[in-house]
């Protein structure tokens, strides 16, 4: 913010981008330009518009626009945001200055995306996630895939990883190993909510994967959100290597501090339990003085010793199925990735 303005008017902070299978990264940018400011605006460009630039999105346009909108730092999405930023857009939403990652956006014509509100002094920059883009999520997933389907006995890469699995200290999952996002608790701070449950607050317990986090999940969260006057949602995220024994193949693609990011960046959810315990204990609900246990339409994997994960809530008469309304899934989204691959 501009220092000595007289009036006390607002900061509005304006983002744009394609925002194509939103991760982590987003949620960081979008973070960091809220902070530059009091309220933020974040225009995400139609398919059509992005087909025109960098061919066609994995997402649709509906679904892109739902995921930002779950984003916590989010205020107000501007649909149908053009590609290229103008002083004419900045004015038409009342935005002082736009945000954008420290890597140039260029236009098919080779021309920098933010050329015009640069010049005009309304350009902010922050600092680009390292280690995540939709291009390195998408490469994971076809690595998993290419694997799964050719002779796995002559794909020496994938033996090497499948060897290794769960022998490594740290048990990652062969493909999240390939990470090079470095977790700190820095990054876990600037995330978390930071607030503990009030009284009258209902404490909902939700347990998952939430691989690749999706509008599946945002769903999801949203339907338990409406369950109570004051939820405060607490997501246990499972380990990889829980992940992998339940989903199979090399899930999961995000490696649990990943996940925990994502997880935390959505706007239901108030705590994520990093490493949760598969079966949902009656320890673990009385701890967080848990009054609601959701699961939604999925299958439940049985625990190892072939018991229901959520025998003790379920007892408890806690335990409530929730209908997200959505089929999708992280395997589909692999399966749309391929498929986009072989049109394009
Ligand atoms: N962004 C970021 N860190 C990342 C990925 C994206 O800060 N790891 C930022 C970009 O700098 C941009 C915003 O997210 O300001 C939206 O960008 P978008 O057009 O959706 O994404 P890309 O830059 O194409 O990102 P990706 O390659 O992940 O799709
Ligand atoms: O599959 P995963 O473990 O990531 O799912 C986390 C939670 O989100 C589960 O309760 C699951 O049933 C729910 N979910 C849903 N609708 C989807 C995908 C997941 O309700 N389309």
């Amino acid at each position: 913010a501009a220092g000595g303005r007289a009036a006390a008017r607002p900061v509005r902070v304006w983002c744009d981008g394609c925002y194509d299978m939103v991760h982590y990264g987003h949620s960081n940018q979008l973070r960091q330009a809220r902070a530059m400011g009091d309220y933020l605006i974040v225009g995400v460009h139609t398919d059509e518009e992005i087909a025109k630039h960098k061919g066609p999105p994995v997402f649709t346009q509906e679904e892109r626009y739902k995921m930002v909108q779950a984003i916590k730092w989010v205020d107000e999405i501007a649909p149908g945001a053009p590609y290229v930023t103008t002083l004419e857009t900045l004015d038409k939403y009342n935005c002082d200055f736009c945000v954008h990652g420290d890597d140039i956006t260029l236009t098919i014509d080779g021309k920098d995306t933010y050329e015009e509100v640069k010049a005009a002094g309304r350009y902010r920059e922050c600092k680009r996630t390292q280690g995540v883009s939709t291009t390195d999520l998408v490469g994971r997933m076809l690595l998993m895939t290419k694997a799964h389907h050719s002779n796995i006995d002559e794909d020496l890469d994938y033996r090497k990883h499948t060897d290794n699995f769960g022998k490594g200290p740290k048990g990652h999952s062969p493909w999240t190993g390939v990470s090079q996002f470095l977790q700190t608790s820095q990054k876990i701070i600037q995330f978390a909510s930071g607030k503990e449950p009030q009284p009258g607050d209902t404490i909902i317990y939700v347990a998952g994967a939430f691989d690749l986090f999706h509008i599946g999940h945002v769903d999801f969260l949203e339907k338990v959100h409406q369950l109570a006057e004051k939820p405060y949602i607490i997501a246990g995220l499972h380990f990889d290597q829980e992940v992998n024994r339940y989903k199979g193949k090399n899930y999961p693609i995000m490696n649990i501090h990943e996940r925990t990011l994502s997880v935390l960046a959505c706007r239901y959810v108030s705590e994520v339990v990093i490493g949760a315990p598969y079966a949902v204990t009656a320890d673990l609900l009385d701890h967080f003085r848990v009054t609601l246990v959701c699961h939604g339409m999925t299958e439940v994997v049985p625990d190892k010793d072939g018991s229901d994960p959520y025998e003790e809530p379920k007892r408890r008469g806690i335990f409530q199925l929730v209908d997200s309304g959505s089929n999708l899934t992280t395997d589909l989204i692999v399966q749309r990735i391929i498929k986009n691959r072989c049109c394009l």
